[in-house]
């Protein structure tokens, strides 16, 4: 499984249970990277969708709720339990958020395809910091690039030591 996860440059990730920044050459890159493949994502990043499930990628919910069920989600009260329904599904596993599955779950992860917006913003959700973290290295970052609303970012990939 790989992480994917759009940061702030304090790694903030949210706040009130949305993102912080937009960004539509990430929601592009996500989508590109994650078509086709299983999502797993937490209960309250679920309900922040703002379209629902994720159209051509298999949903999986985390949640301790066994009575949670809706359409075009697979749901799972465990992180095992939603890695066999991934397995199963074939393709790619993703872990898609929010914060509380980042920190129980990163180190089953291989890679983090990180977004890094170099701008800190008031943030009541963080991603682990991964430069501080000696399981983790760089091992890739490309050209600075800015949003349409002109805040500069750059795709950093991290490979699991
Ligand atoms: N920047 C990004 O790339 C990015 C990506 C995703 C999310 N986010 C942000 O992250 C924030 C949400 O993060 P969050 O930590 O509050 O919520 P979350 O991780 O999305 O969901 C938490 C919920 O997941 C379920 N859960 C967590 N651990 C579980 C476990 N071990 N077993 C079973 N169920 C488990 C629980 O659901 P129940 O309460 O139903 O039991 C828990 O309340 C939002 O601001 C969102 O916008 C940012």
């Amino acid at each position: 499984m790989d992480a994917i996860v759009s940061v702030t440059r304090d790694w903030g990730i949210g706040r009130n249970g949305g993102l912080l920044v937009r960004n539509k050459a990430d929601m592009r890159r996500f989508k590109e990277l994650t078509m086709g493949g299983s999502v797993i994502m937490g209960r309250q990043t679920f309900e922040g969708l703002p379209g629902g499930p994720l159209p051509g990628r298999n949903n999986i919910v985390l949640t301790r709720n066994r009575d949670f069920s809706l359409a075009g989600i697979e749901v799972a009260s465990s992180i095992d339990e939603a890695l066999t329904l991934a397995d199963a599904y074939g393709g790619k596993t993703w872990l898609i958020g929010g914060a509380s599955l980042y920190r129980q779950f990163l180190d089953k992860c291989s890679k983090v395809y990180v977004t890094l917006h170099d701008i800190v913003l008031d943030a009541d959700a963080y991603f682990p910091n991964l430069d501080e973290d000696d399981a983790w290295s760089c091992v890739d970052i490309t050209e600075t690039d800015f949003t349409e609303h002109g805040v500069p970012f750059r795709f950093v990939l991290y490979e699991h030591l």
